[in-house]
């Protein structure tokens, strides 16, 4: 085949496209699979040893010829003719859609706890993590070698004195009462830090919710009906509680609250221990001692407070059964919430 004939063809062909689908006519016919070039290419090996490179490099010089010829049509073509979109792409084509980042589920469990209480007219405060010894214990009735000061042990920073990482919520309850006069309604959450080592079920870090409310006449029931309400809005309507009586310093009387395994639903399995009942929180009637320490008049108001882990909540609400998962940054894990 006479490759300057060719070379000619394709010449006079490209004058006489006007449209984008001419343009792949012509690419078909000598660019395409069975097109002109792939036929002489298909000759090379039949010719004489001599002959061969010589006439690879002009099918090759041909081949670019068309490339350039091509792209430049098109160029004019996309320009001219109002197909400019069709020639940048197909624009119905689905696009790359971008994955939105989510909450952590930790931050999802505090801000639905956080809201059930605030529809009960709770305001929702923070305080610092770095707290006074007087806040996280002798104010609130810990004093100082006392062994229930143990319990809430804590890291202490090296270069203040009485200065540390605050073991459990409870001193914002300090702090807010010294603030604010009753009648009082607030819910803390916020991060606490303990000594502990750490396990599929303790962690030197974790996070709580304070709760408390101060005000005349406020009595041990109105905590029980608040927390049962919570618990009710969280694990459901059968979900019961159970009030046990423990010992804090800071409240009198003091309870561990336990709910109903939400797993076995009180009938005993692994997750409760075979007890049928989970321990969620802790809590109690404000001692007149703290309302001594903020300056409230024991004798006019009376409250409740209490104390919740949230890794606790999410950990059953998730069936999750390892607190390090919270903390590990596994976006495999964090992906499911
Ligand atoms: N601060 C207690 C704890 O961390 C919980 C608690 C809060 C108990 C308020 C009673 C009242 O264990």
């Amino acid at each position: 085949m006479d490759i300057k004939a060719v070379s000619a063809q394709i010449d006079a062909d490209i004058q006489e496209i006007n449209s984008l689908e001419a343009l792949e006519q012509f690419r078909l016919k000598y660019l395409g699979r069975k097109g002109l070039v792939a036929e002489l290419t298909s000759a090379i090996p039949g010719l004489p040893q001599e002959e061969r490179a010589r006439f690879g490099q002009e099918v090759n010089a041909l081949k670019n010829k068309l490339l350039s010829l091509i792209a430049e049509k098109q160029k004019t073509l996309a320009g001219s003719s109002g197909q400019a979109a069709q020639a940048a792409g197909d624009l119905g084509m689905p696009g790359i859609s971008q994955s939105l980042g989510q909450l952590h589920p930790l931050t999802q469990v505090t801000d639905e706890i956080c809201a059930i209480f605030n529809r009960m007219g709770f305001s929702i405060v923070e305080g610092p993590e770095i707290e006074s010894e007087y806040n996280n214990f002798t104010g609130l009735n810990i004093p100082l070698e006392h062994p229930s000061r143990e319990a809430f042990d804590t890291f202490y920073l090296k270069n203040y004195t009485k200065m540390l990482l605050r073991s459990h919520t409870s001193p914002v309850q300090v702090r807010q009462m010294k603030e604010q006069k009753p009648p009082l309604a607030i819910v803390v959450p916020g991060r606490v830090y303990r000594p502990d080592a750490v396990d599929a079920a303790h962690s030197f870090m974790f996070h709580q919710i304070e709760g408390f409310m101060v005000d005349t006449g406020i009595k041990f029931s109105d905590l029980k009906g608040i927390l049962e309400m919570f618990a009710q809005a969280v694990f459901g309507n059968d979900i019961k509680m159970r009030f046990r009586p423990h010992f804090f310093p800071f409240t009198e009387p003091s309870a561990e609250v336990d709910i109903s395994c939400i797993i076995c639903k009180g009938k005993g399995c692994s997750v409760c221990g075979r007890k049928g009942w989970l321990e969620i929180l802790g809590s109690g009637m404000i001692h007149p001692n703290v309302f001594k320490h903020v300056g409230i008049d024991a004798d006019k108001y009376t409250g409740f407070a209490f104390g919740l882990g949230i890794e606790r909540i999410a950990m059953l609400k998730y069936g999750i059964n390892d607190i390090r998962l919270f903390f590990e940054n596994d976006l495999r894990f964090l992906r499911q919430f």
